[in-house]
């Protein structure tokens, strides 16, 4: 079995489906509203688990009702979560999304800022016995870089997601980095392959392009953790790169086509019936 050890984000994504955004100053009316289980770490351990994965997950949330609400989504979901209870609130991310799904997201880390190197050290057994260990950057940068540096030392195999794009650039030491075009250049530094997701392009992995699956856009959220976690699972099961890069695309162009990100995570037979519609 595929195992795979996250060290990431949970929040709570507040969705408003608007016809466009405001400019500075102005109101604009929306035309919908909606609350759901988010945070790139948890979407990311909650896809790996849904394509088979064992999957191990640490994060902190906030002693609060969105908090509390985590620990039932993980169980049904098959995701191991380690959680660190913090005296700030549980992340938070408006998100905006326009009629052509392109997407806006703010987000409020509150309780993340509070995981430490002490927590991934507590956590380093999990990492030390999966095959892929993967972080994006809704957590501390140094708590991610640390996550990585635990799992390289451990001979696991490493990806970075550099989601949301670090304030400052980053050369983090990984195996690879899976940024959007608007992240590249935040991690343009790094020693590791890079695959950069190209929305309805397909992705690049180090200057070769592998070309989307053709998908009905409703909502680009959360393409970006639909991809890297297929790669990772992909890459944990035993595929070469190119396919693991090709998994991603195919579980991207799945997510795009659903409202919500939880609801778009692909199962493994879904991912493949999209595989097969497009032979190599
Ligand atoms: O990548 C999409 C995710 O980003 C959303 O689930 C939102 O919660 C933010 O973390």
């Amino acid at each position: 079995m595929a195992k795979i050890a996250v060290v990431g984000s949970y929040g709570v994504g507040l969705t408003v489906e608007l016809d466009r955004v405001p400019d500075a100053g102005e109101t604009v009316i929306g035309r919908s509203f909606r609350i759901d289980h988010g945070g790139k770490g948890s979407n990311q351990a909650i896809g790996a688990a849904r394509l088979g994965a064992r999957v191990d997950f640490l994060t902190a949330v906030g002693d609060d009702t969105f908090g509390q609400s985590a620990g039932s989504l993980w169980q049904t979901e098959g995701v191991h979560a380690e959680i660190v209870v913090t005296s700030a609130a549980t992340m938070t991310a408006p998100i905006f999304v326009e009629p052509g799904g392109e997407n806006r997201i703010v987000v409020v880390p509150g309780a993340l800022e509070q995981l430490s190197p002490a927590h991934v050290d507590a956590f380093s057994d999990r990492i030390a016995a999966a095959d892929v260990c993967v972080v994006q950057l809704e957590i501390p940068v140094w708590t991610a870089l640390y996550a990585l540096e635990v799992a390289a030392a451990a001979g696991v195999r490493t990806i970075l997601n550099p989601a949301p794009a670090p304030a400052e650039p980053i050369a983090p030491a990984c195996d690879y980095v899976t940024p959007n075009e608007s992240e590249a250049p935040s991690v343009a530094g790094a020693q590791a392959t890079f695959v950069r997701t190209l929305g309805d392009r397909g992705a690049d992995l180090d200057g070769e392009l592998v070309p989307a699956f053709p998908a009905t856009v409703v909502d680009t959220t959360g393409a970006g953790d639909a991809f890297t976690a297929a790669f990772a699972f992909a890459l944990a099961d035993g595929l070469d790169e190119r396919q693991a890069v090709r998994w991603g695309c195919a579980a991207g162009a799945h997510m795009v086509e659903h409202a919500g990100v939880v609801p778009g995570l692909p199962t493994r037979a879904q991912l493949e019936r999209r595989l097969a519609s497009l032979p190599v």
